[in-house]
């Protein structure tokens, strides 16, 4: 109904030029592959992870050294600088979809009696939230505030302060796609990211779950066959955690604009996934907190058969939304080379250098030769309200994000969804990006950050699985030691 149902899977994205390099690489790579098998047994997650990323033309060799010897350096330079670094937000906008709590029940005979706060243990009073409580003998002793794992550290010197007041003054707005707080209100903060690193937190659980589940379940575009509805063979999303995911099978009969919804939402959910696998929170016997990339919970939410074979799909998804945010950054080019565009920090030398190490890596990005095309979506004649529609959902993704219940969790949500809807926003945005003297066409600052710190985390996640394969061969060559 929507879109021209059931595009074909390879109907795409490339310029004419690369057409037919592409074609005989793609002649060649089967080839290669047709003689290679693959040993289900080593390497599982990644044993199947090769060849062509879905609904895009191009290989995931190709994409991930260009990712980690050219995007990644570059990207992580850049992250670091003051503009980029301070990301302007409002983490405390009510959440529109569900209460704090899971499960709650409106109905009254699932209300509960409210308990007097003084018959409350110390620990948890009103007086007390969120700080730490111990026993020791019959007094419960709690430390004025100190941080728990998901809060967000919202410490900046003075001195920044300072520069950042001055900054605000320099931006302004046109033109929007999703949610865009206003920048001078009260209630958005500036947070240090480099200060406040996305990793492990420990939220999990059905808070955790129940995000992502309204999130694919309700939100996501599912198949339109209603026949195929009723039988829809769901995936479960991994171990222990049953969120129900369209198959990658299933995906196959749907418009090429809804599998990209799809593919986007996914690659989202495995890239955030890497980093908590890659910067998981060990603690040795003695309370201390280290981090660094656990294996298992990669597999958990990876392995072929744990996930009912999707982990493949996942992994690939993540390469699909690297490719749609390049093509987004790849056509700012233009945007940025234009003199009148400054990222203003009031520091007139690192300022010039900073827009130069943007556009190296925007030049870097659009010298890509198999870039993700967006000309062919939203063509026939639905286009408008699929569209319409297309954006409406999206809008509602980062509204669910609002409803995350821990705070560097929810920070870092918003960052990558604000910076994957400011990426939608380019590629949509038509003819206007590339006339230079175009005057409707902006950004804000709000998502020049948010669009290159989630590229970044991208290319970080892509890096990461360099780490997880070396991780698997050793555990392969410790196991076929054991059996010696
Ligand atoms: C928050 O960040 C500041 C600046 O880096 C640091 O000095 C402080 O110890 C951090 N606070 C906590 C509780 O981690
Ligand atoms: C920062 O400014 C606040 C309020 O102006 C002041 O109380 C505090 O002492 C200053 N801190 C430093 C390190 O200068
Ligand atoms: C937005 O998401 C919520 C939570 O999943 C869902 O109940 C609601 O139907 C969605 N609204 C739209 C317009 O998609």
């Amino acid at each position: 109904m929507c879109c021209i149902a059931h595009t074909t899977r390879v109907k795409i994205i490339i310029s004419r030029k690369m057409c037919l390099k592409v074609f005989r690489f793609l002649q060649y790579f089967y080839i290669c592959v047709g003689l290679l098998s693959c040993n289900a047994k080593e390497d599982r997650c990644f044993c199947h992870l090769s060849g062509q990323v879905d609904d895009c033309f191009c290989d995931i060799e190709t994409l991930e050294q260009f990712n980690n010897e050219k995007v990644y350096p570059l990207i992580q330079d850049i992250i670091l600088k003051d503009y980029f670094r301070y990301y302007k937000v409002n983490l405390f906008k009510p959440c529109k979809f569900f209460d704090g709590d899971v499960g709650l029940c409106e109905n009254e005979a699932c209300s509960v009696k409210i308990c007097p706060e003084e018959d409350l243990p110390k620990g948890m009073r009103n007086e007390n939230f969120n700080k730490n409580c111990h026993e020791k003998g019959t007094l419960t002793i709690c430390d004025s505030k100190k941080m728990d794992l998901g809060d967000v550290n919202g410490t900046l010197s003075n001195i920044t302060k300072d520069f950042l007041s001055q900054w605000d003054v320099h931006d302004n707005t046109i033109h929007r796609f999703c949610d865009l707080d206003d920048e001078t209100s009260a209630d958005l903060q500036y947070v240090d990211l480099v200060n406040n690193p996305e990793r492990y937190t420990g939220y999990k659980g059905p808070m955790a779950w129940r995000i992502w589940k309204s999130i694919y379940e309700e939100n996501c575009f599912l198949p339109e066959d209603s026949n195929k509805k009723k039988n829809v063979m769901y995936a479960p999303f991994s171990q222990g955690e049953n969120i129900l995911q369209v198959t990658n099978g299933d995906l196959q009969g749907m418009c090429l604009e809804k599998r990209v919804f799809y593919r986007v939402i996914s690659g989202l959910h495995t890239s955030i996934n890497t980093h908590l696998s890659m910067e998981y929170l060990f603690e040795d016997g003695w309370g201390e907190k280290k981090w660094g990339p656990n294996l298992q919970e990669f597999q958990r939410r990876f392995d072929p058969s744990i996930t009912k074979g999707e982990g493949t799909a996942r992994l690939k998804n993540l390469y699909f939304i690297f490719l749609l945010e390049l093509r987004a950054l790849s056509k700012l080019y233009l945007y940025f080379k234009q003199e009148s565009i400054f990222l203003f920090t009031g520091r007139l030398k690192e300022d010039k250098d900073m827009k130069q190490m943007l556009i190296k890596l925007l030049e870097v990005t659009n010298n890509f030769p198999m870039h993700f095309d967006e000309g062919v979506m939203f063509k026939d004649e639905n286009a408008k309200s699929l569209k319409i529609e297309f954006a409406q959902r999206f809008l509602n993704v980062t509204r669910i994000i609002d409803c995350v219940t821990c705070e560097k969790c929810r920070l870092w949500g918003k960052l990558q969804t604000q910076g994957l809807g400011t990426a939608l926003k380019i590629l949509f945005s038509g003819e206007e990006i590339s006339g230079i003297d175009n005057p409707p066409f902006k950004l804000l600052r709000q998502e020049v950050v948010s669009l290159v710190n989630a590229f970044a985390r991208l290319s970080e996640s892509i890096k990461s699985l360099e780490k997880f394969r070396e991780l698997i061969l050793l555990q392969q060559r410790s196991h076929s030691k054991e059996e010696l």
